[in-house]
């Protein structure tokens, strides 16, 4: 088959995989969007047992093989922990002059993000909450998100939690936002008028194209992660992002309000989960 043509069959067969799960989806649409506020719930097709199952069965250990041989992450870890014992800003300090040498009191600190704050009246994440002290407590300037500097110390700070379960609380003043986060992930957006959860929840272990759709426990347990496709090391939020464009839905800021909540909502899901940093994924 010449080229052309090998093109427009990939064009076809991904447009066919749209429309299945747009028809399947309309009679639904039409019946949540008659009350905005009302989520109506997937019950999830497979348990997250049977999609590591299936996830094994279709990629083998494939990528667990290549993030063995050498996860590029592991070079900006180590970047993180020099930035970490670097001295920035006007007020002459590092982080580790106040969290402890090799972060000794940030050790598990990462498992309870991202987390309700007084003073943003917000949800902060680890990403935020480094930008936060370095403003506040270093009087140097915030990290551009997603910048070289700025993930490699989220992920410094995130590996001092690796192997410790994710346990992020939703009680309190938390639980409005969690809620919103949990409302975005159901709410229909762009072109294609899907959702998140159409995915991830109601269709993960299906196939999108050459992909196997995840189950949605699991995805905020590896961030940073690198990305073969990206041939970089990005964050969960930049996921978002690109799951947003693919779904041709306009994506939003980094660490904008509705990411945040989005964030906060998807960590909750994965709650007992160890964190793993930094991800590997195709
Ligand atoms: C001058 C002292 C100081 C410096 C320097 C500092 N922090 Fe903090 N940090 C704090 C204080 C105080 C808190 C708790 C109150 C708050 O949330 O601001 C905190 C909270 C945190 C937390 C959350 C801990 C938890 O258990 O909730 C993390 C993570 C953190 N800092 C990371 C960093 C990183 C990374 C840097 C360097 C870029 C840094 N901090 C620099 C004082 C500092
Ligand atoms: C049309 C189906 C579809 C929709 C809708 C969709 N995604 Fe995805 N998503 C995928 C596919 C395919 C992948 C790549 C394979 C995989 O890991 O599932 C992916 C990957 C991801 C991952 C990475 C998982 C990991 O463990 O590395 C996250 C996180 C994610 N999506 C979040 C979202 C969010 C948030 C939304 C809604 C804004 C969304 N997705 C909407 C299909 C979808």
């Amino acid at each position: 088959m010449n080229r052309k043509r090998l093109a427009l069959l990939q064009v076809l067969m991904a447009l066919s995989v749209i429309i299945v799960i747009t028809s399947i989806e309309f009679v639904g649409s039409v019946r949540a969007g008659s009350t905005e506020t009302e989520i109506v719930e997937y019950t999830p097709s497979i348990s997250p047992e049977e999609y590591e199952r299936r996830y094994k069965e279709f990629y083998g250990d494939t990528t667990k093989q290549m993030a063995e041989e050498g996860n590029p992450g592991e070079l900006m870890l180590e970047d993180g922990e020099e930035l970490f014992h670097s001295v920035d800003g006007s007020k002459g300090k590092s982080c580790a002059s106040c969290h402890g040498e090799n972060g000794k009191d940030l050790v598990g600190a990462a498992t309870t993000f991202p987390k309700y704050d007084p003073e943003i009246k917000g949800i902060k994440t680890v990403a935020l909450q480094i930008n936060m002290c370095r403003e506040k407590r270093m009087g140097a300037k915030p990290l551009k998100y997603e910048s070289y500097d700025q993930l490699a110390l989220e992920l410094y700070v995130k590996s001092l939690s690796n192997g410790m379960p994710i346990n992020v609380s939703i009680d309190g003043p938390a639980g409005p936002f969690y809620e919103k986060g949990k409302a975005f992930y159901y709410k229909r957006q762009g072109q294609f008028n899907f959702n998140c959860a159409i995915c991830h929840v109601k269709y993960a272990g299906y196939m999108a194209r050459a992909n196997l759709i995840s189950h949605y426990r699991g995805h905020a347990d590896h961030w940073p992660s690198y990305r073969l496709k990206w041939g970089a090391v990005g964050s969960l939020q930049r996921r978002f992002r690109g799951c947003m464009k693919n779904t041709r839905t306009k994506p939003l800021p980094y660490q904008s309000e509705e990411y945040r909540n989005l964030e906060l909502y998807l960590t909750y899901i994965s709650n007992g989960l160890p964190i793993q940093v930094p991800g590997f994924r195709m």
